[in-house]
């Protein structure tokens, strides 16, 4: 996802866009530029690379006071100087994160009065705004171009003739705006600004917003000047700092116990499931549940399906949101649709809500990012507290969103009277330890190092698991094929002799998460089943399954693991996964928090 950084003020604004464009690295991207005015002259400098490459180009004292910074993540045409950002047409510059689907038809439009050297949609975007600026105020421009363009945009931009001036407009992909003392910022997300501000606008669909050195202007759709609320960033400068931590990611692991004690203070300090009820939207009347997310939002809904289902008795589905987003759709006013997601911004997860939203189906989301759209496009909303997730790979903020789903799930067990008083507080009780078993877990990295160790160069591997296991397996499985490069599959247990299991080879290893008793031991069935074959075996299991099902030694290594609860089980079992994943990369050398070809958020389909 592309990342936008824009500065006008008193201090020279080189430092603040580079500072901006390294805070928002963890997006994911392959280029980066910026444009300055320098004694009234526009100037864009991109390079290709890491930001630094940017920054090894540029005179970061020039004497420049207003500019605009992008991060580009390749959708349309090679990741290049000439695709880079910013781009310019006429007397028009800006930065662009979103596609815009009618490039083709606006750009065969204005071929005949602009020549375009890029194969982007955004240099597009330039010429329709800088076109549409000949006959128009820039107001009036910005508003009609918003009529035309068909997609996703956050656009800032300059213009030759204002240079003293940046201009804002956004559909779909996120943009917050800032004003403190006489520093004014636009941005994709706080982390970019955050080394000078918490204080910022969201910027909505439909609004242009106007920075000068002095002042920020915001113009609704009929170009009146409105006020907006103030939010506040709940967190600091620290979120966007590795303190000490050699990644982002492993910080963010190690974050998930203050991620717990967050979560505890907020909805149920006194761990009484009358304050969570009192926090959490009555859910009881629904008969079904849909849960919908992408990647490990989604899986966090497997993990939560079988707690929905087996817990508190609620038929529940789960749906990747790019396949439901084209599926029939059966409206149902006792259905709830949840949707999960980080960043609140993933495209196809902000079409699923509006489609279910269209279909009279309430919906409720569990979002990280305040006030993110989906959160603000929601009937309902619980945040996750995780805190700012800068690894690309998701980890506190995954387990946030399975704790999060075991409150709901407790939340309607006790409103249906599954439960008594005594019992929810119990389990809630229960979370108090899940802080202690977690912390034992971190404190014990040297097992996870031993274990990747042995299993870093293999170039393919497989987690296998029943139920809510298999669901741990796909989280796992992601987790490590997202940053050691590795081809790992999650696999349900029995279905790899269906097919797959011809892929097992000597030493391929297989790893089997059993922590439900009951079906342990047709989960160690199929492993020997690959052990047979030649596999490497590790299993990962609780003490309680392990006293009584594995003391035949079939397994090369094994990680045990406290028996909880099946609210809480998959939470300290996922733990030790992402430790494994994360020692695994570094091994194999990877850029872990900035894993080749992804996106912290994909906020385009
Ligand atoms: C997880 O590590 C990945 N970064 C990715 O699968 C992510 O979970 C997915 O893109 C959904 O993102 P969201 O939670 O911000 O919607």
């Amino acid at each position: 996802m592309c990342g936008i950084i824009g500065y006008v003020g008193e201090r020279k604004c080189i430092n603040i866009l580079l500072d901006g464009l390294k805070a928002l690295e963890y997006r994911g991207y392959d280029s980066s530029g910026i444009a300055y005015n320098e004694n009234n002259e526009i100037k864009i400098i991109k390079s290709t690379g890491k930001v630094q490459e940017l920054e090894n180009k540029i005179d970061k004292n020039l004497p420049s006071y207003i500019g605009i910074g992008h991060t580009r993540w390749a959708t349309h045409g090679i990741p290049n100087e000439i695709n880079a950002h910013p781009h310019h047409q006429g007397k028009t510059t800006l930065v662009h994160n979103g596609i815009i689907e009618n490039y083709v038809e606006l750009k065969k439009e204005l071929s005949s009065y602009y020549n375009f050297k890029s194969e982007t949609d955004t240099e597009v975007a330039a010429a329709l705004i800088d076109y549409l600026a000949k006959n128009n105020s820039k107001l009036e421009a910005l508003k009609k171009a918003m009529t035309k363009i068909i997609g996703s945009y956050a656009l800032a931009i300059i213009f030759d003739d204002e240079p003293e001036t940046i201009y804002a407009i956004r559909k779909d992909s996120p943009m917050i705006i800032a004003q403190k003392n006489n520093d004014s910022f636009v941005a994709s997300d706080i982390a970019a600004i955050l080394k000078y501000t918490n204080e910022y606008y969201i910027l909505n669909e439909g609004e242009i917003a106007k920075l000068t050195k002095e002042k920020l202007t915001i113009f609704n759709n009929n170009l009146q000047e409105i006020t907006k609320d103030l939010k506040i960033y709940q967190g600091n400068i620290n979120d966007i700092m590795k303190n000490g931590f050699d990644h982002f990611m492993l910080k963010e692991i190690y974050d998930e116990t203050s991620v717990y004690q967050n979560i505890i203070n907020t909805y149920f300090p006194n761990y009484d499931i009358k304050e969570l009820i009192n926090n959490f939207p009555n859910l009881s009347k629904y008969e079904k549940i849909k849960i919908i997310g992408c990647g490990s939002a989604y899986h966090a809904g497997m993990v939560a399906k079988s707690t929905l289902e087996d817990f508190a008795n609620i038929e529940t589905t789960v749906e990747m949101a790019s396949e439901y987003r084209y599926k029939k759709i059966f409206p149902n006013s006792k259905e709830l649709v949840i949707l999960i997601s980080q960043s609140g911004e993933t495209a196809d997860t902000l079409e699923a809500l509006r489609i279910a939203k269209k279909n009279n189906i309430d919906t409720l989301a569990i979002v990280n990012v305040n006030s993110s759209s989906i959160a603000r496009e929601s009937d309902m909303v619980i945040y996750c507290l995780a805190g700012c997730e800068i690894a690309v790979a998701t980890t506190k903020a995954y387990l946030a969103q399975v704790l999060i789903l075991s409150l709901i799930t407790l939340t309607i067990s006790y409103n249906k009277k599954i439960i008594t008083n005594e019992e929810a507080n119990k389990y809630l009780f229960n979370i108090k330890n899940l802080i202690s078993d977690t912390k034992k877990i971190l404190d014990n990295k040297e097992e996870y190092q031993k274990l990747a160790s042995k299993i870093y160069k293999n170039n393919c591997m497989f987690f296998i698991g029943r139920e809510i296991d298999y669901a741990i397996c796909m989280e796992a499985s992601l987790k490590m094929k997202e940053i050691s490069y590795i081809h790992s599959e999650a696999y349900p247990a029995g279905e790899l002799k269906h097919g797959t299991i011809s892929l097992i080879e000597e030493n391929t290893p297989v790893i089997g998460i059993i922590t439900q008793e009951e079906i342990a031991q047709k989960t160690i069935s199929n492993l020997k089943e690959t052990k047979a074959r030649g596999s490497k075996i590790i299993i990962i299991t609780t003490q309680n399954i392990y006293d009584k099902y594995l003391n035949d030694h079939f397994y090369e290594e094994i990680i045990i693991i406290k028996d909880i609860n099946i609210l809480l089980q998959s939470l300290v079992t996922v733990t030790p996964l992402q430790l494994l994943s994360y020692y695994v990369a570094k091994l194999r050398g990877e850029d872990i928090d900035k894993p080749r070809n992804l996106a912290k958020s994909v906020t385009v389909e």
